[in-house]
């Protein structure tokens, strides 16, 4: 008989579209993530991205943030939806809630997020923006691990793009999400569920080796 190995589970947390969770169920149907994708969980019930996990046939929930009358609470129960699916690592893909720091001590060194920045640059909102504004000539996209500085953890990957011309928020936003969000986060994912990537004292590992500031360089 075979020993059984238990399968890495992943719950991926959104808010929108789900651009990026297309990615990474794309990324599983090529088999390049070994993991099981058990769970999708929206605060949005209107999030696109609940339908492209149904349509994967991928479980999905929604906690809507307004039942709820305060972070600590919302927090408490994502945190019973995640242990009652057995999740093993969280990966936030616009989610675009900020997590209480009980919450994120709870998923230290199993959660990932994407920031459409070149981080330690434009934590927040509107990064495409001010990095037209700021005159940039840069721009581009990072996953990291989560801590409790918002957009701040350390970084696992990173992959930049020239800023064109005159070039708007709008096509700065399009080009950053498919030519480096959707390429990078699928394999940040895939190194997760491996147990490639670790993080411990706000340092990413790759392989036990520590990652440069800025994680590894991805070129488009
Ligand atoms: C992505 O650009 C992601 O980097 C960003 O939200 C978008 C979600 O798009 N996340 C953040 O800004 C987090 N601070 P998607 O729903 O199509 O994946």
């Amino acid at each position: 008989m075979l020993a059984e190995t238990a399968v890495v589970r992943i719950a991926v947390l959104i808010s929108g579209s789900g651009s990026n969770l297309q990615a990474i169920i794309d990324a599983k149907a090529a088999n390049l993530i070994p993991a099981e994708l058990a769970l999708v969980l929206s605060n949005e019930p209107q999030a696109y991205g609940l339908t492209r996990a149904q349509q994967a046939g991928i479980e999905t929930q929604v906690l809507d943030h307004r039942d709820y009358p305060n972070r600590e609470a919302y927090d408490a129960a994502l945190k019973h939806a995640l242990a009652h699916h057995e999740i093993d690592f969280v990966v936030l893909a616009g989610f675009m809630r900020i997590l209480s720091q009980e919450f994120v001590q709870a998923y230290a060194g199993r959660m990932l997020n994407i920031h459409p920045s070149l981080l330690p640059k434009y934590p927040g909102l509107h990064t495409h923006r001010r990095a037209i504004e700021s005159g940039d000539t840069v721009h581009g996209a990072t996953v990291h691990f989560v801590t409790s500085d918002l957009d701040m953890g350390p970084p696992v990957i990173q992959g930049k793009l020239a800023i064109e011309p005159g070039e708007s928020e709008q096509s700065l936003s399009k080009r950053v999400l498919e030519s480096i969000e959707h390429q990078i986060y699928p394999v940040a994912v895939k190194w997760l569920a491996e147990g490639r990537i670790t993080s411990e004292d706000g340092q990413a590992f790759f392989d036990r080796e520590p990652l440069p500031p800025g994680g590894i360089k991805w070129e488009a």
